[in-house]
């Protein structure tokens, strides 16, 4: 990667603004390796460098990958006229420019969703053609039968213009709400919901529980979220 002037890069990882940085490094809050930097045209290569502002260590990585825990109420957009967007609860020291979600969950749907601002990263997990499966768990208002397992399993025309293709489809719990957990490669609109709408059975509560091979953090809370680490980034475009 080729090396970028410190404060270009500080103002693009962080919601300083270029000058804000430059005013920094005049009071000498900015080190480099260890080092107070004394100019803010220093040129940084990001692979390598280590720099810290205040004494904290800052990530000068290009791009972000947050792992958030989407609350119910809340919109997968990066701005909204009239509602919360998921963007609104990132919080400060993990805003970027350029973030996105990476994929939709409708407005009552909880659990994983991705934050980026890695649009190659995004189309790579998102692009049915690279088979990157999404773990849903559903509750439903009736148990399922047969037929619908077969029809999940081969995959089935929704309607005249939409095809879905095979998803795995396992019952977790029997029962008046049966919980089921789905597998899907692709994600249209309302898919799940549609899918099991097709076959007379409602969707009443849904959660994205694993991306790829990478489990939702539990230990998260509706609504909060974290950096991924290079390791957890790699899972989400693992087999399961
Ligand atoms: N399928 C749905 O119906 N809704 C979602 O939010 C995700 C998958």
């Amino acid at each position: 990667m080729k090396p970028e002037r410190l404060d270009k890069l500080l103002a693009a990882q962080s919601t300083f603004s270029r000058k804000d940085v430059k005013a920094m490094v005049r009071k000498g809050l900015v080190s480099v390796n260890g080092l107070v930097v004394k100019s803010a045209d220093l040129k940084i290569d990001m692979e390598k460098d280590k720099v810290s502002l205040c004494g904290e260590p800052v990530s000068i990585s290009k791009y972000s990958y947050i792992m958030m825990n989407k609350p119910a109420g809340v919109v997968s957009a990066t701005r909204d006229n009239r509602e919360r967007t998921v963007i609104d609860l990132v919080p400060q020291e993990l805003l970027r420019d350029g973030l996105f979600p990476a994929g939709r969950l409708d407005k009552d749907t909880v659990g994983f969703l991705l934050i980026t601002n890695d649009g190659d990263f995004a189309h790579r997990i998102l692009s049915p053609k690279n088979h990157v499966p999404k773990t849903y768990i559903a509750q439903l208002d009736q148990p399922i039968d047969e037929e619908i397992m077969v029809k999940f399993e081969e995959g089935f025309a929704l309607d005249l213009n939409t095809d879905c293709k095979p998803a795995r489809l396992k019952i977790l719990e029997t029962g008046k709400r049966e919980l089921v957990e789905v597998i899907l490669i692709e994600g249209m609109y309302h898919q799940i919901k549609r899918m099991f709408e097709h076959f007379g059975r409602k969707v009443v509560h849904l959660q994205r529980i694993r991306m790829g091979a990478l489990y939702l953090d539990e230990s998260l809370a509706p609504g909060e979220c974290r950096e991924l680490t290079q390791d957890e980034l790699k899972q989400i475009t693992t087999k399961i």
